[in-house]
Order: C-alpha cells, then structure tokens, then sequence
C-alpha cells in the first residue's frame, strides 16, 4: 500500500471546518486505501509562545478530534509529533541542507513573522517548514493530503528530498502533494475572498467543530453573501454563495450541479439554512464521541503511546539511514 503521512497543529482549543474539509475529510477516507500515518505536532505548535498546561489540554484534545472524526487508530499510526523523537534529530540534518534564501521565500513564514514583527519571530518559526519536511520524509510518505495553503512547504519537501538523494545517494522518497481541488480552501463566511483560518480576524466568519452547534447556525445564516439572487456556483463573482455551496456539498455528499437545482427558485436565506441545518446534524455526533474520548484520558494517553511506537519503528529506519548515509559513526 502506498504510504500517506499528515500532520495538524494544536494550537486552538478546536479544530475548524477548513481544517476538516480541507485535510482531515481526506486523511479519514486514505485509510482505506493507503498505509497511514497521522500526528498532532506540537513541536511545530511552539514555534509561536504556548502556554504548557493549554499545550497539554489542546494536544489532547486534537487527538480526540481526528479519533471522533474516524481517523481509526486499528489502521493508523496515531500520535503526537513529540513522542518521536526523530522528527527532531532529522530536522536538524535537513536544516543543514536548506539554503537561507530558500527559507526566506516561504510565505506563510513572512506572513506570520510580519505579523509578529520580524525581530521577535522565533527561529523556529523560520525552520518550521525544514521540520515538517523532515516529518514526511521520515516515513517515506507517497502522499501527503492537505489544503492549498500548504502547497509551498510540499514543494520545498519534494526539492530537500531530491536534493539529500542525489549528493548522498537514494535515501528518500519524493512525496505528492493530496490536494482535493474542491474543497481545497474553504473561506471565512465574513470575508469569502480570505481563507478560514483561526487566526483570522472576525470570529464570525469561523466554523469550529467544538463550538455550540447553534452558534455556528447563526454565523452561518449572517454569512455574507453577494449581489444579484441566484444561486449558482461562480467563485469569481459570487465567492460567498460559492463558499457556501462548496460546504454543503462536501457535507451532504451531493454534488453542487445537484443542489443548484435543488435551490433553484430560492433565495440566499434558504441556501444559509440549509447550510446550517447540513452541519449541526454533522457536528452533533462528532462531538459527542469528542467527550467521550476525552472522558477517559488515560486510555487516549495509552493510544498515542501505542501510535508513537508504530511511528518510531518507521522513522528509526529512515534516520538510521540518513545518518549512515551523511557520514556519521554507527549507532553507539
Ligand atoms: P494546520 O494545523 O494549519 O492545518 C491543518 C490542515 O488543515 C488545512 N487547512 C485548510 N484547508 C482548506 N481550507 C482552509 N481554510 C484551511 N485551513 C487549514 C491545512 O492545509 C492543513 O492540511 N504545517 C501544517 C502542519 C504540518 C503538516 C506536517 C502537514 C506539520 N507537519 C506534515 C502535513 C505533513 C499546518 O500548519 O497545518
């Protein structure tokens, strides 16, 4: 089977619906084809300040997310980034393959270190990309599936791996970026032309998974909409309908063309209730095994361990190899 690795950060007390669409609806369906391997990084979380104890709380809480939205712990390597401490040492030799210019080019680097003022980023927040190289290529990844806005730190990944391979012979393989075209970036309800994002200013315009489900309704019914009162599917002119759209046919599993006609006649408001209604029927199941797994914290803590075993068996291999290859000692 082809090999499939992802990762998610915890970095907010829930996962959002760009998050889910995006990646984790893909990572779920992969298991049935594909060997796969899914982590919480919380190495990458401390690239920006967290507090230890929240950390703890939201890695937890992550984990109990992917199990309740079907990442199956039977057929997946579950666990957290830390736990495997390969991601680390390997960064470490990537980081020295990686040209300063190169790490500078990474937008979403100059995005969040601008926002930060460039002077109090941390360096980790520079290298950050390099570790989630070192990440896929650990496990000899195929296939990596996640939204859009990772595009850039898949390429990067492709161009270390190519790069280690031809000055210390073949020791990686090159992965492919898993992007799902339609549902690839999904948008902020309050502003349809920037992606849904946590950091994103309005709350209004955030779907999250653990919120009161009839919060989420009413942002989806104050979403905002564009002009003229047909409800069709044109991202260019009408990129909040489109959005909304978009949602509805991921969540439903009907296929826009369909629900266009469905909606045929009706107006904007129709189109947002039934948006709504299509989620909190979603999300109700969802969070209720969410308690549940994190009724019993030992037996999640007991989870991850058993993934983090699954994990090191493969990255030990790989890191063994790279050391070898790059001219250090044997194992002491
Ligand atoms: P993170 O934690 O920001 O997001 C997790 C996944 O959600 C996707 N995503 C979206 N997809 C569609 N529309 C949106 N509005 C939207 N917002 C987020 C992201 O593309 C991502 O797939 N750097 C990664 C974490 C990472 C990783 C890895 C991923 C670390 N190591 C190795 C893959 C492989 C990140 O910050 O994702």
């Amino acid at each position: 089977r082809p090999r499939v690795l992802s990762g998610i950060q915890p970095t907010a007390d829930s996962f959002h619906l760009g998050n889910y669409l995006g990646a984790l609806r893909q990572w779920v369906r992969l298991q049935d084809t594909h060997d796969t391997f899914y982590m919480v990084v919380d190495l990458h979380a401390i690239t920006v300040e967290q507090d230890p104890k929240v950390l703890r709380e939201r890695t937890r809480r992550s984990a109990a997310q992917l199990l309740a939205l079907g990442v199956d712990p039977a057929r997946s390597a579950l666990f957290v980034q830390s736990q495997v401490p390969e991601h680390a040492q390997l960064s470490w030799v990537l980081e020295c393959q990686t040209g300063f210019g190169e790490a500078s080019r990474m937008t979403q680097f100059k995005d969040k270190a601008a926002k930060q003022g460039t002077d109090r980023a941390s360096v980790g927040l520079f290298t950050y990309p390099v570790l989630q190289a070192a990440d896929i290529l650990l496990y000899q990844a195929n296939e990596v599936p996640v939204g859009e806005d990772q595009r850039q730190h898949l390429e990067l990944t492709r161009n270390l791996a190519q790069r280690f391979n031809n000055r210390y012979g073949k020791t990686f393989t090159v992965p492919e970026p898993h992007i799902v075209k339609d549902t690839a970036k999904i948008y902020d309800l309050q502003d349809p032309t920037a992606k849904m994002s946590k950091s994103s200013s309005t709350g209004n315009g955030l779907i999250e998974l653990l919120e009161d489900p009839k919060k989420s309704a009413k942002k989806v019914r104050s979403a905002v909409t564009d002009t003229g009162r047909e409800i069709v599917f044109d991202a260019e002119n009408k990129p909040g309908v489109s959005n909304l759209l978009t949602i509805l046919s991921a969540l439903t599993d009907q296929p826009v063309a369909e629900l266009q006609n469905a909606y045929e006649g009706k107006g904007y408001g129709d189109l947002k209730k039934g948006v709504g209604e299509a989620f909190v029927e979603w999300v109700t199941p969802v969070q209720e095994r969410v308690r549940s797994y994190l009724d019993d914290v030992a037996e999640l803590d007991k989870a991850l361990a058993l993934g983090a075993e699954r994990a090191r068996e493969v990255a030990s291999v790989t890191l063994r190899n790279v050391y070898e290859n790059i001219g250090f000692l044997p194992p002491a």
